[in-house]
């Protein structure tokens, strides 16, 4: 109670400086500096309730030559006056889009630009509340913003639960190599009534599901799914063939040393950033949720047996997976290919994505191996839209770009293994 009284003072002391600045210096100035941004904010429910300039990013400033002494509003900020999403966004997935980037080796050898500059995997990665050590490291590289996420989907400054409501606002980053969700949701039934509707095709109160629907029921600002990203969970299948398969995915992800198939270096960073549930009950729990709300629409038993088949599908991509994973690693055995000095084990290694050879891969191209960018891509791009097309009830995605590619890779790396070994001297 008394933690809520000091929130609700704050939360007045803030507004009611922002009522007194709303007409002066900060808007004054910024209307003749950067006009176009003062009018994204005026047509916020902000500038109505007298939330201004001066309540996200300090008062400090008041010239050219000290904007550096402008705050750069961390999530906090928006806490104080926004606590119940602060909360159910603290403990969902995207809270941990940083870290998990962090997390992967391929973040550490390509460039800065990309990652904290934000111009590439760090521009849809900005995702989560960043911890002081986190925050340090990014300034002591030069870099002063990509401080907020809650701006990722109501973007600064009209900040509007409108634009955040609309699936577009999922499609800058759940698009693409690895997630194309935009693209398979768009060109489903579900997404194509939802387009229809928008062109005034379809009676408004049609039903048309589309991501905040099934993603973030209520607003609820906590998103988990059941299969997650890589597509594996624990406790390992019962079935000796599919569990196989899935061990031989987790050794070449590291996650399992594939000498001895103890812990690798990588099985503490999936619990870390909750890469995939890890109890059935975990899984069941965001399974049932998802039943439920395909049940407004539809009969549960449909509902269920739809995810089940999706569920069915995966023994049978995993097992093309782990025969291509086994044919490249035994390359590494016979030592066709060199371990790259930074591979965890001689073994194939998907978490260094394109610059397969590590590190040195990329002081050296002339080291890459082919091969691996086919494995990489076979995982990364096919697998993923093979069972992430079947679940956004995508039938393209899931068989031609997902499935039947995932067996030409299959073809393509037993071809360049059987000539690599013709020509081995
Ligand atoms: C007399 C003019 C003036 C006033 C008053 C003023 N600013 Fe600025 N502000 C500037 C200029 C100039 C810049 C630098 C713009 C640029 O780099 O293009 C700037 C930059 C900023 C930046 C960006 C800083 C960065 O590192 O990119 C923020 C945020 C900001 N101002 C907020 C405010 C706030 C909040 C107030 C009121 C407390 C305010 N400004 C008052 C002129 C002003
Ligand atoms: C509700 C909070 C909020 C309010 C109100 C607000 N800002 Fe911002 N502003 C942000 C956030 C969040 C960022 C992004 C910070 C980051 O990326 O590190 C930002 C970034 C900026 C930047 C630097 C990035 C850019 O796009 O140029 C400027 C300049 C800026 N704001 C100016 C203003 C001005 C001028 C006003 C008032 C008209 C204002 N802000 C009101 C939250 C706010
Ligand atoms: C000083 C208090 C204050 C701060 C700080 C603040 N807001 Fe708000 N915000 C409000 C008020 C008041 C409203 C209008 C009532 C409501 O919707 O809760 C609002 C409304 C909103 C809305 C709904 C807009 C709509 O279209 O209905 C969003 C989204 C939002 N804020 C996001 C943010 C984000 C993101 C930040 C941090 C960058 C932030 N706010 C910081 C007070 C604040
Ligand atoms: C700025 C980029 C960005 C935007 C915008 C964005 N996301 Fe995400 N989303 C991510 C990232 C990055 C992750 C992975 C987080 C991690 O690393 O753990 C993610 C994860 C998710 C997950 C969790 C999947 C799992 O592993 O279980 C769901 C569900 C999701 N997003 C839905 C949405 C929806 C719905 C929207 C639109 C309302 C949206 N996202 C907007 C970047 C974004
Ligand atoms: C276009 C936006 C975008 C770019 C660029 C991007 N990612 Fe992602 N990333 C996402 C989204 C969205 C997800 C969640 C996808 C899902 O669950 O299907 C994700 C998921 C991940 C995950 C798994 C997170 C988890 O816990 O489930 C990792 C790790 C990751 N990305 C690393 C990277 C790296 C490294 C790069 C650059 C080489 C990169 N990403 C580039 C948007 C992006
Ligand atoms: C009709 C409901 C529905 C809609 C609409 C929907 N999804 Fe999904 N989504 C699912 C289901 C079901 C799964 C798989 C859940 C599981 O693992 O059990 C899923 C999984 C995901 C995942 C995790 C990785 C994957 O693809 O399997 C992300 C991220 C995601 N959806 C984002 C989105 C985005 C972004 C949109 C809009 C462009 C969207 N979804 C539209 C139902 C939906
Ligand atoms: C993945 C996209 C996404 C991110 C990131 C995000 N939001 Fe939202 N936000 C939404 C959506 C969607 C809605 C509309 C929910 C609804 O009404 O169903 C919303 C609504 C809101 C509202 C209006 C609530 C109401 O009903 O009036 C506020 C306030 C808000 N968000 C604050 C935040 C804050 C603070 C953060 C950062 C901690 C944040 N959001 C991050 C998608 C997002
Ligand atoms: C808001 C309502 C709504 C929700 C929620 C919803 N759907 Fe649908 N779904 C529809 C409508 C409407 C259609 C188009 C019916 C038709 O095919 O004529 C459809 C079509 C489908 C189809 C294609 C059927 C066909 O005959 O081609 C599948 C499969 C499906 N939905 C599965 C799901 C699953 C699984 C979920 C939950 C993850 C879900 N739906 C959630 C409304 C919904």
């Amino acid at each position: 109670m008394k933690g809520k009284l000091i929130i609700a003072g704050s939360m007045l002391a803030l507004l009611m400086s922002g009522v007194a600045y709303a007409k002066d210096a900060c808007v004054e100035c910024h209307s003749k500096i950067s006009p176009g941004q003062v009018k994204d904010w005026q047509v916020s429910r902000h500038a109505e309730e007298g939330v201004s300039c001066d309540s996200c990013h300090g008062d400090a400033h008041s010239s050219k030559e000290d904007y550096k002494k402008a705050v750069m509003p961390a999530e906090q900020v928006c806490q104080q006056c926004h606590e119940e999403q602060f909360e159910q966004f603290s403990h969902g997935k995207h809270n941990f889009g940083w870290t998990s980037l962090n997390a992967i080796p391929a973040t550490h050898i390509a460039p800065d630009e990309l990652m904290e500059g934000g111009g590439g995997c760090g521009g849809c990665h900005n995702m989560g509340i960043k911890t002081e050590a986190q925050k340090k490291e990014q300034l002591a590289k030069g870099y002063r913003y990509q401080n907020n996420s809650c701006d990722e989907c109501h973007t600064r400054h009209s900040f509007s639960k409108k634009e955040a409501l609309d699936p577009k606002a999922c499609q800058q980053c759940h698009m693409g190599y690895d997630h194309p969700q935009w693209e398979m949701w768009s060109s489903s039934k579900h997404g194509t009534r939802y387009l229809a509707q928008q062109a005034g095709n379809l009676p408004e109160g049609a039903a048309a599901p589309k991501c905040q629907d099934c993603h973030m029921k209520d607003g609820d600002h906590n998103n988990h799914t059941a299969w997650g990203f890589l597509g594996v969970r624990l406790p390992l299948p019962e079935d000796p063939q599919w569990k196989a398969d899935q061990i031989t995915i987790l050794k070449a992800l590291a996650v399992l040393n594939p000498e001895t198939g103890e812990p690798g270096p990588v099985y503490g960073a999936v619990a870390a950033v909750d890469l995939a549930r890890l109890t059935k009950e975990a899984f069941d729990t965001e399974r049932n949720k998802m039943i439920n709300i395909c049940s407004e629409c539809h009969s549960e038993e449909y509902a269920k047996e739809r995810l089940s088949l999706g569920d069915s599908m995966m023994p049978k991509l995993d097992r093309m997976m782990a025969d291509a994973i086994e044919t490249v690693a035994a390359l590494y055995k016979d030592g066709l290919i060199t371990k790259p000095a930074d591979y965890p084990f001689n073994y194939p290694f998907l978490l260094t994505f394109m610059e397969t050879g590590g590190a040195e891969g990329r002081k050296d191209f002339n080291k890459i191996s082919y091969i691996d960018q086919v494995l990489l891509q076979m995982y990364m791009k096919h697998r993923m839209r093979a069972y992430q097309g079947f679940f956004h009830v995508n039938p393209d995605y899931a068989y031609w770009y997902g499935y039947s590619e995932m067996t030409k890779d299959l073809g393509e790396i037993k071809e360049l293994a059987k000539t690599m070994r013709a020509t081995h001297k």
